[in-house]
């Protein structure tokens, strides 16, 4: 048995004291009848409750895409930084949601998270080698010679080997690369190695998934058939 607000604020509904005006307005049923007692008792797997008519169904699988502005550093907390959490609207900070991997302070773009934590582990798996796109703003120009180093595979300063990887220079200065691992600071790390040092990054897709327009600093829900995309990505 669990109390209908916390059940509530499990489902996404909103936040407690959000919840609580929701129950006051009668908007809320369980087994059909009207209930505004947020201390009500109920058992998920016997009571149905519903929200303007709807069946809801406790602690739902979520994934969300946020476009990450610089500033933030991807942790559930820090004592010292802001953090993406920060960036999560009210209603979806009861979701226990975790990112998916990480981006750099000054990283932009695409960011998922989840509260499904065997979708999480399999999508940040070495084993999966999940395809991620990024465009950067560099120093110097991308040549022939660095596509090849790229797709052989390049070996970074410190010794790192890195798996084959795609570079796509899009004019002097710019690029777009496509990696499919996560190590650290490892686009940042990558450009180094071939003497373009990275002055803007912006991760714009995720296995197939495209952060599109969304603007900077906003999150949306995936749609269903994006949850399937990952989900295969991760089988
Ligand atoms: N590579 C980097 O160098 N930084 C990121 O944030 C992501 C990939």
């Amino acid at each position: 048995m669990e109390r209908l607000d916390k059940f509530l604020c499990d489902s996404g509904v909103g936040t407690r004291s959000q919840v609580k005006q929701i129950l006051k307005s009668g908007r809320v049923t369980v087994d059909g009848k009207t209930e505004r007692d947020n201390s009500r008792k109920i058992d998920p797997q016997c009571n149905t409750v519903c929200l303007d008519g709807e069946v809801l169904g406790g602690s739902r699988r979520v994934v969300i895409m946020l476009n990450k502005p610089s500033g933030f550093v991807t942790a559930t907390e820090d004592k010292l930084e802001r953090t993406v959490m920060e960036l999560l609207p009210a209603e979806m900070k009861y979701l226990d949601l975790k990112p998916v991997g990480r981006l750099d302070k000054a990283t932009e773009g695409l960011l998922l998270f989840t509260n499904d934590g065997d979708l999480l582990h399999r999508l940040i798996s070495p084993k999966k080698e999940v395809p991620k796109i990024y465009y950067a703003r560099h120093e110097g120009e991308a040549m022939s010679a660095d596509v090849e180093a790229f797709a052989a595979g390049l070996t970074l300063r410190d010794g790192t080997v890195c798996l084959g990887a795609k570079l796509e220079p899009l004019g002097p200065g710019e690029s777009l690369i496509t990696v499919c691992e996560g190590k650290y600071h490892q686009v940042r790390r990558m450009m180094a190695s071939r003497g373009m040092t990275v002055l803007y990054l912006e991760r714009r897709q995720e296995g197939g998934l495209i952060l599109g327009d969304l603007p900077r600093g906003a999150v949306r829900e995936l749609t269903a058939d994006e949850v399937a995309k990952l989900e295969n990505l991760s089988d």
